[in-house]
């Protein structure tokens, strides 16, 4: 599929690394224009499992209703990329929770030294979670898990930070 690459991006991405712009440049030519929730989250869930090394998951969990029937809303999961994952996810509970909670980013750098940590792959040993954030609500969590431990730096949260900004603003 050919990505329209050449519009400007909507924020502002001086403070990313040049891998990181290229990467939000193809990601905004990839939603542009497209504004469905669940289709916006499989692409971005693709370009960037395809495009950054030394990940074994990329996805989405997402609030919503719980379907065991707790009265309080759960994450669950969304379009994605890797092995099979967690479906059902309580607020607070692992690191998915925990961004939610926290209403910050989890940038873990050895997911066996976060308590509580939900192994969905063992094969998972460092993770970053943004949470996304519309008109002040959390309405789930970007998930990007490594086989290497300390895989994520500031650099990469800055970036990951700004892919999740744009799929925000892709939904209209
Ligand atoms: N490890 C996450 C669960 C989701 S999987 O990584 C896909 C957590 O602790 O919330």
């Amino acid at each position: 599929m050919e990505i329209q690459t050449t519009t400007a991006l909507p924020f502002d991405a001086a403070h990313l690394s040049s891998d990181y712009r290229e990467l939000a440049q193809w990601a905004h030519g990839l939603l542009m224009g497209q504004t469905h929730r669940v289709s916006n989250a499989a692409n971005l869930s693709a370009l960037i499992f395809e495009h950054l090394p030394d990940l074994n998951w990329v996805g989405f969990y997402f609030l919503d209703d719980d379907p065991m029937g707790g009265g309080a809303p759960v994450l669950m999961v969304g379009p994605f990329q890797g092995k099979p994952a967690c479906v059902r996810i309580e607020i607070g509970q692992g690191v998915c929770g925990q961004a939610v909670a926290s209403r910050t980013t989890q940038r873990v750098a050895d997911v066996h030294a976060f308590p509580g940590h939900i192994a969905c792959d063992p094969a998972s040993r460092s993770e970053l979670v943004v949470p996304l954030i519309s008109a002040g609500a959390v309405i789930g969590v970007l998930d990007i898990d490594s086989p290497l431990p300390e895989r994520f730096s500031e650099v990469d949260q800055a970036g990951i930070e700004y892919l999740a900004k744009l799929y925000l603003h892709s939904l209209g």
